[in-house]
């Protein structure tokens, strides 16, 4: 993000007294300017983007919250209720909830949401090259709609995991993944085999990713699938115990997981 501003004639401020050595390297080759803290470039800043770690958002929140001066914008990975509370520290009120819809590259083509009052402020650095877009009304909506497309996205790929491997099983998974690709569409062997596999890397990610979820939907519903997604996680985590080996096609995955 800050190469993008800093590429488009932005000044970039941040803090890293007391930061780690990889931090302060990151910083310093970029060239960013540096202030004395996070309360100094709150203070100077017309925009703060929250990029922290995920379990201090709140604290970082409440140590600038009074000093404040432009929009405060949270990135991070926290649940809706988690931003909320970050974001009831900025006394200004110029608040964004923006969740960042995948992994950030250097194009920085990845969309980020942004929820909040003040989300439209955010999105002017669409002109930088950012992919931001406005969704929801308040504050909190922006990191529900991560959430609950993950709830949707992992869903099916748990679903996907358990299907493939029992026709696997069944000597029927090449004629399943052709069946299905007629109503699913062109593309769905090529997207369904990808997503087995990244399954099978990140199960840990996406098990803890599935409980954080879990937690929010059970503040509107009683989840059932979502604990079946996890469950399933949780399975190929252990009947995967040494991933540490190259998989390139899922039958050498299914040919090594055990006990499922
Ligand atoms: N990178 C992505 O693609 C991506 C995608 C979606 C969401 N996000 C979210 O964006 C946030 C940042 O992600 P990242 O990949 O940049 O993480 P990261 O590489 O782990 O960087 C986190 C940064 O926060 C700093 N930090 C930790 N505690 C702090 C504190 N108390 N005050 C000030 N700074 C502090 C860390 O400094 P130290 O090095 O000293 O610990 C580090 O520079 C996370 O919340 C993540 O969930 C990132």
């Amino acid at each position: 993000m800050a190469l993008k501003l800093l590429d488009g004639g932005v000044e970039v401020l941040t803090a890293t007294r007391g930061r780690s050595e990889r931090t302060r390297r990151l910083a310093h080759d970029l060239g960013v300017t540096e202030c004395d803290d996070i309360v100094d470039v709150s203070r100077r800043s017309d925009m703060v983007i929250s990029a922290v770690t995920p379990g201090v958002a709140v604290k970082v929140a409440r140590e600038v919250g009074d000093h404040v001066r432009g929009v405060y914008v949270d990135v991070n990975n926290i649940a809706p209720s988690t931003v909320k509370k970050a974001l009831s520290y900025i006394m200004n009120g110029k608040v964004v909830d923006a969740a960042i819809m995948g992994r950030i590259s250097r194009d920085l083509g990845v969309k980020i949401l942004a929820s909040g009052d003040y989300a439209h402020e955010f999105a002017r650095l669409n002109d930088y090259g950012f992919n931001i877009e406005v969704r929801g009304v308040e504050v909190g909506d922006a990191s529900a709609l991560k959430m609950l497309r993950s709830s949707y996205t992992k869903g099916v790929s748990a679903l996907l995991w358990e299907t493939l491997l029992a026709a696997y099983r069944m000597g029927l998974d090449g004629d399943l993944l052709e069946i299905l690709e007629e109503t699913e569409g062109a593309g769905f062997r090529e997207r369904a085999i990808s997503r087995v596999i990244s399954s099978a890397y990140h199960s840990q990610r996406r098990y803890e990713e599935m409980k954080d979820v879990e937690s929010f939907l059970s503040e509107n519903i009683t989840p059932i699938m979502l604990k079946c997604t996890s469950k399933t996680f949780k399975r190929i985590i252990r009947g995967l115990d040494d991933i540490g080996m190259v998989f390139e096609d899922y039958g050498r995955i299914f040919d090594h997981v055990k006990g499922l």
